[in-house]
């Protein structure tokens, strides 16, 4: 049947149409709006107590995370949840391995992490808890939020801020030889920085390799980590902190991480067959990560080469180390084993 054979009038045929055409968008706009201010209203009023939120669906699909792997790892599909503060953060040390362990830590299905450095303890405290909370990925129950500052270590007030966040909050610290972070430290200095002095000139007092350190210079200063610890020990027991070796990372990324996972209290679900090693790259690397399901590795600013350093002066370095790390060592109850 045709338009022209149906019994509605001529005359009215344009009206309805224009009618029938308004109330479906007027359907549609009403149906968007309360959606966005049901959501927002939700978000305002979302509680920001860990594990709590009435917020989670019963109706968040789920599907296995990988698609070749046996054991049960579920995602949530439309990332539906409450953006939570972190319960669990990587609070240093800088240039010791803190990129490689989140990345790796991020293919556990329970662990969702705010990809970039937020730095909130250290810079953006003044923003308030809620600012923060906002840079938190969404997570369903049972997952848990992280977040990774390295500056947080050496922060005055960060162990404060945390513990007031909350005092159960768990800490992981990578640790490396200081005297290997330190030349790593500044290569990434001298790289945004073209023309910097060497690193001899800026690590000891006058320039000269067998003379006395400068502990004013950051890259040697942050090295020193008993130091930082016992700020650190002040507002957390040991139990609620978890040492990483950096230079196991490396070697076996696998047991590194399996540690975490103990200490976070989950299931080990990254294990050796997520990681290869890369002999261009020289380091170990993803089959697959959150973000990308090809293999790859870690960028071009993770893994560059360090400045050639006389031997005297990596020998001088060495020793002025030596009762500093002996005395971590004694405060963390591990022998890291740096030479
Ligand atoms: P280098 O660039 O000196 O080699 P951070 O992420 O804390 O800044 O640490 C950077 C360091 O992570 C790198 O220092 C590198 O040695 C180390 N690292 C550990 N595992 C790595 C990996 N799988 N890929 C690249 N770098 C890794």
């Amino acid at each position: 049947m045709t338009v022209e054979q149906t019994s509605i009038p001529t005359a009215w045929r344009r009206p309805l149409l224009a009618f029938l055409f308004l109330g479906l968008l007027s359907l549609y706009l009403s149906y968007t709006f309360n959606s966005c201010l049901v959501s927002s209203l939700i978000r305002r009023t979302t509680p920001m107590i860990p594990h709590q939120s009435p917020y989670i669906s019963k109706g968040v699909r789920v599907v296995p995370l990988f698609t070749n792997v046996s054991e049960t790892k579920y995602r949530s599909v439309r990332q539906r949840g409450a953006r939570r503060l972190p319960t669990a953060l990587i609070i240093g040390i800088k240039k010791a391995g803190t990129r490689a362990l989140l990345e790796f830590l991020r293919i556990h299905p329970d662990i969702r992490a705010a990809g970039c450095e937020v730095h909130f303890f250290d810079r953006y405290y003044d923003q308030g808890l809620e600012w923060y909370r906002k840079k938190m990925p969404p997570t369903v129950l049972g997952q848990i939020t992280m977040e990774k500052t390295p500056a947080y270590w050496v922060s005055k007030d960060a162990p404060a801020r945390i513990a007031k966040m909350n005092p159960g909050t768990k800490l992981l610290v990578v640790v490396r030889d200081p005297v290997t972070r330190a030349l790593s430290d500044y290569a990434q200095a001298s790289s945004k920085r073209p023309g910097m002095p060497s690193f001899e000139q800026l690590a000891f007092l006058n320039g000269t390799n067998g003379g006395i350190v400068d502990t004013r210079w950051g890259p040697v200063r942050l090295g020193v980590y008993a130091r930082y610890l016992l700020r650190w020990l002040k507002y957390f027991s040991l139990s609620q902190m978890l040492f990483i070796s950096g230079e196991r990372l490396v070697v076996d990324p696998a047991a590194e991480v399996g540690r975490v996972q103990d200490f976070l209290g989950l299931k080990r679900l990254v294990t050796e067959k997520h990681f290869y090693f890369n002999t261009t790259k020289g380091f170990p690397c993803l089959f697959k990560s959150e973000t990308k399901s090809s293999p790859h590795c870690l960028g071009k600013t993770k893994g560059r080469s360090h400045p050639r350093v006389p031997v005297s002066a990596l020998i001088r370095l060495r020793e002025f180390y030596r009762p500093f790390n002996q005395h971590f060592y004694q405060l963390t109850g591990i022998n890291f084993g740096w030479p």
